[in-house]
């Protein structure tokens, strides 16, 4: 019976995709080529796509050039890889973040609700007042160092102090940052009854952010969604905690006075917030503590710098105040651990900076080539191609703490780990905030040893276009509480 209805789901769908792909295939004609290699009936170029995107996109450049296209399902995807041909993509007003694809395909929220504008546009301006205001991001710098302190002496009482602790560096990132950040954000409540969940789901994710048929998902990822469907239930039971930063206050209230909101939609937000604030966050502490901590040169100028302008914390007097000197300010004095922290997001930084187009319209590139773009397109630039391109960085193969000494990352042409334009990540000043405090504080408390010296890690490939991809195995570490 199953079965049954499986073939037929799937005929349906093979049909539909068909037809739509043969009205598309009419249609076709754009400027650049389009890739042949690896291209399917009906899903097109979903397999390689997905596998890994990195080296398919890198194979299509060395093939096509920087300018080509491909297709998912009956979907154009056209890829802009030199970035002199970005800036009219990131300001066409047609062309945006697809936002509500994420929302719904992605953490379940209803399209009703998203089609809200009022509603959207509010919270897209509480983004900006209560993550990166000055006021707001020194309040959650100051309550991430204090919460990562409150990690720090858990954990220490657990294995004790001078105690050497068989550990890895991803899970210690992943321990310093999912709680405290948790905890920074969503108040008194507690992270850990989500983590299960959480890292189930994030698994998977690529799987979510690719905007497949839903069958699929009911199908093949149930697992995923049952742990998605806990996150969310979860926050619809604790819409507010006690301590709960404004940007969840706000955002939680406005939510819960929207007509247009479905039952899950207030949980389901959370969920996304939830995973914004820490999906990314833990593999770029991850990579950022793994070329660091193997830097003498770099660990030597980071800790004088550390030592100059953050107080360290006392872990036996639970009155210490010292985490209220650790504002963004106090921390930007750390100039050599800024360049550091650019200079992982350049290396490891893999985003596809993906806009969908909504109304058709045409961009005119930097050599005056127009390409038509029709509704429903996607258009992806792929900043990788410049963070490893020698013209732009020399010798990009090779991590230097200091190459973004006395520049500002902003003024770095190509440097997007953290997209572009109206939709650029609003938790992006305080994601390095986190990152940075991580850092210092494993510098300032704990002593750490590396226990393998093979070093080949990559990157985990299917995560890669999301932002900061994970790598794809662990390092084994042992370390102890120097107090
Ligand atoms: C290293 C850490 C992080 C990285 C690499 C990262 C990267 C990104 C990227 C690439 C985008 C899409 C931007 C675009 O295409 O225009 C994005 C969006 C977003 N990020 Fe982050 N992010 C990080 C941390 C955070 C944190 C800590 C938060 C929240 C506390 C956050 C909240 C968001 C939100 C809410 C959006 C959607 C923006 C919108 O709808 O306009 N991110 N991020």
């Amino acid at each position: 019976m199953l079965l049954t209805l499986i073939f037929v789901l799937l005929l349906i769908f093979f049909l539909y995709t068909l037809v739509r792909q043969l009205k598309g295939a009419s249609n076709t004609s754009l400027p650049i080529p389009f890739v042949k290699n690896g291209c399917l009936p009906i899903i097109g170029h979903l397999i390689p796509f997905l596998k890994d995107k990195s080296k398919f996109i890198f194979e299509c450049q060395r093939s096509y050039g920087s300018r080509f296209f491909i297709e998912l399902f009956s979907q154009r995807m056209i890829f802009l890889l030199d970035p002199n041909d970005w800036s009219p993509v990131i300001r066409n007003p047609n062309l945006s973040l697809p936002v509500k694809d994420f929302g719904t395909k992605t953490f379940g929220i209803s399209r009703g609700f998203l089609d809200d504008e009022p509603i959207m546009n509010e919270i897209h301006r509480y983004f900006k007042l209560y993550l990166q205001s000055t006021e707001s991001l020194d309040f959650l710098t100051a309550r991430f160092s204090k919460c990562v302190r409150d990690v720090m002496i858990q954990d220490r009482a657990r294995i004790g102090s001078h105690v050497w602790h068989p550990y890895s560096l991803l899970e210690l990132s992943h321990r310093m940052i999912f709680e405290a950040s948790g905890r920074t954000l969503f108040g008194d409540m507690n992270p850990l009854l989500l983590e299960k969940e959480f890292l189930l789901f994030d698994k998977k994710f690529h799987y979510f952010a690719a905007f497949l048929p839903d069958f699929i998902y009911s199908l093949f990822l149930r697992r995923e969604m049952n742990a998605r469907s806990s996150m969310t239930t979860y926050f619809n039971a604790h819409p507010h905690s006690n301590n709960e930063s404004e940007l969840v206050h706000h955002r939680a209230k406005r939510i819960l006075e929207a007509e247009s909101r479905q039952p899950n939609d207030l949980g389901a937000s959370h969920t996304s917030i939830f995973w914004a604030s820490v999906g990314n966050t833990i593999p770029a502490t991850f990579w950022s503590l793994f070329y660091i901590l193997r830097d003498p040169h770099a660990l030597q100028k980071i800790n004088e710098e550390i030592c100059t302008h953050l107080p360290p914390f006392s872990f036996s007097d639970p009155n210490d105040k010292s985490f209220e000197f650790w504002t963004s300010g106090n921390i930007a004095k750390c100039v050599y651990l800024e360049s550091a922290i650019n200079e992982v997001l350049r290396i490891k930084g893999t985003p596809m900076v993906s806009r969908k187009c909504y109304q058709d319209t045409q961009i005119s590139l930097a050599d005056g080539t127009i390409i038509p773009v029709r509704e429903n397109d996607m258009i992806s630039l792929f900043p990788e191609v410049v963070h490893s391109d020698p013209n732009y960085f020399p010798e990009p193969e090779i991590y230097k703490f200091d190459r973004f000494l006395g520049k500002t990352t902003d003024a770095i042409k190509g440097l997007l780990t953290f997209g572009s334009g109206k939709t650029i990540c609003p938790g992006r000043h305080f994601a390095k905030n986190e990152i940075k405090i991580c850092t210092a504080l494993i510098l300032q408390n704990i002593d750490y040893e590396f226990l393998e010296t093979n070093m080949n890690i990559n990157c985990v490939k299917n995560r890669i276009g999301f932002g900061i991809a994970p790598p794809d195995c662990d390092v084994p570490i042992r370390y102890r509480y120097k107090e």
